[in-house]
């Protein structure tokens, strides 16, 4: 059967007086009453480790939502195990049984999984009701509906044919199984980290972040009851080497597919170079890491000050900044500063902060004690040296969740350590350049720092807009012109970045979906 050609699912509203902002709000009640059990899972089986850990509200953090029970070496032997025993079944389903798993689940998703998932990010993650709804719900029946339609249209690309001959290429899942290391920030994008995957015909062990292993539970019984067979994808979350170590040692190991840290993804790539002689085949290896995404405005942005100072907000602050296309450095000439300071000390004065449960909230909590430590430490760093001011914000309290206020450092030097570090929190640098030095101050921003995943520019003069195209052609895998860095919607603008921001896979596209398969070219003599 033909897919049908995907559109991009609506975002629902949540404004006051709709019926999803009452469910959204009742499951997320009955959430927060509840201390649920989750389970390791190994070939559809729940398995209480009994080696626990606590998932709790970030922006509440007494408050323990769930008991989350961890893998050990020898749960993720028994996951190998039973994933390769259910390889070549899964692998041998025609694409369409395949197919219908994804879309049954797209669907289930819109319908009625929607209240859960996005209650679940936004307990365990402290999103907002519309941060959740574009990643839980939107973002993640994309994923499905698109990857999907991707795949179809890889199986149909096929070699040239004649009379006497018949030339086919057989789409194969890659030896072994693959190996999904997911960050807390997406719920969507921790999925798709085993989903697009699984739907080119692999088997996959999973390790979800400890802190988005909520809505990371739900999602797998989304999946199970669109219904995924048992052990195509096996749930192990749990501490980092105590998982990893023994995957990455098994000599099945066919692929990695990683979102998250550059030096996490850098020691991953050493041990499998390590292991190399163990494998039965080259793991392919996929990551998306970290960034220092920036915002870059030309003086002939003048007449767009608004747009500019709305996209530095917004992109620098949505979700506390903790998504992997934050705005977290920005670049102004001289003469816009006067007027687009006190616009964005105004705009920033206006934001609330607070539980996610109050929908007026704009921002929640940083995820974790580590997180709030970090940020805390670099707000210091502003405040003691001489060589950075804070613009707005600074503050930040703990007493009852991780909270960080959205803050603005403006730094003396595009190499302050603010400009260039990743730090993964709603706190911007910012660096005001003389108008006349436009070209040194875009190789500062390509060269500075050592990321290249998103980036903007801000500029109406056209020749502007082309020379910074070039200028900055290798500063991001996701470039955008009068508009925030983040955002990135799947099929209409595919994500990933190069440089130590990982190998560009492009995730909600068919390159992604192309790195899944070990193709197999099939020549036959009539
Ligand atoms: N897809 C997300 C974005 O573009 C990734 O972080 O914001």
């Amino acid at each position: 059967p033909r897919v049908p050609a995907p559109k991009n699912e609506p975002v629902l509203s949540y404004a006051p007086g709709t019926p999803e902002r009452a469910e959204l709000q009742s499951t997320l009640k009955s959430m927060s009453g509840e201390r649920i059990e989750i389970p390791v899972v190994i070939g559809g089986k729940h398995v209480k480790s009994g080696k626990t850990d606590t998932v709790r509200m970030p922006h509440r953090h007494q408050h323990v939502l769930a008991t989350l029970h961890e893998a050990d070496a020898g749960h993720v032997e028994q996951a190998i195990q039973n994933a390769m025993s259910v390889k070549e079944d899964w692998a041998r389903m025609p694409f369409h049984a395949r197919a219908a798993i994804f879309l049954r689940a797209a669907e289930l998703l819109a319908t009625r999984y929607r209240p859960l998932l996005n209650a679940s990010s936004m307990a365990g993650q402290s999103k907002t009701a519309h941060q959740a709804e574009i990643d839980a719900s939107c973002e993640l029946i994309d994923f499905l509906r698109y990857n999907v339609h991707f795949a179809q249209q890889i199986l149909a690309i096929q070699p040239e044919n004649s009379p006497q001959m018949w030339n086919m290429t057989d789409y194969r899942p890659l030896d072994g199984f693959v190996f999904a290391i997911a960050p807390f920030n997406f719920t969507s994008i921790a999925l798709n980290l085993c989903l697009s995957p699984a739907l080119m015909g692999n088997v996959v062990l999973w390790k979800p972040s400890s802190t988005q292993a909520l809505s990371a539970w739900y999602s797998l019984e989304l999946m199970r009851e669109a219904g995924l067979p048992d052990g195509v994808i096996n749930m192990l979350p749990g501490d980092g080497p105590t998982v990893g170590n023994p995957v990455l040692a098994s000599p099945h190991l066919g692929g990695i597919h990683f979102t998250g840290s550059t030096p996490t993804f850098n020691n991953l790539w050493k041990t499998v170079g390590e292991n190399i002689g163990r494998y039965k085949q080259y793991p392919r290896l996929v990551g998306e890491t970290g960034g220092k995404d920036f915002i870059f405005a030309h003086p002939s942005a003048a007449d767009d000050l608004e747009a500019l100072a709305v996209a530095i907000v917004r992109g620098g602050y949505e979700y506390q900044g903790q998504k992997c296309s934050a705005a977290s450095r920005v670049y102004v000439p001289e003469s816009l500063w006067p007027k687009l300071k006190p616009r964005l000390q105004a705009l920033i004065s206006e934001i609330k902060m607070g539980d996610v449960a109050d929908f007026r909230n704009f921002m929640g909590a940083v995820i974790d004690e580590r997180s709030f430590k970090k940020v805390s430490s670099y707000i210091e760093l502003a405040k003691s040296g001489g060589d950075a001011t804070i613009v707005a914000g600074g503050g930040t309290d703990k007493s009852e969740g991780w909270f960080v206020q959205p803050t603005l450092v403006q730094c003396n030097s595009p190499r302050h350590r603010i400009m260039t570090e990743e730090i993964f929190a709603p706190l911007v640098g910012l660096y005001v350049y003389p108008d006349a030095k436009l070209e040194e101050t875009l190789k500062e921003c390509d060269q500075s720092a050592s990321y290249a995943l998103t980036g903007a520019i801000f500029a109406r003069d056209r020749k502007a807009i082309e020379h910074m195209m070039s200028a900055l052609r290798n500063a991001a895998g996701n470039f955008y012109i009068n508009d925030k860095p983040t955002g990135a919607v799947v099929g209409q603008q595919p994500f990933g970045g190069s440089r130590a921001s990982g190998t560009n896979d492009k995730s909600g596209s068919m390159i992604n979906l192309f790195r899944w398969s070990s193709p197999r070219t099939i020549k036959e003599n009539f």
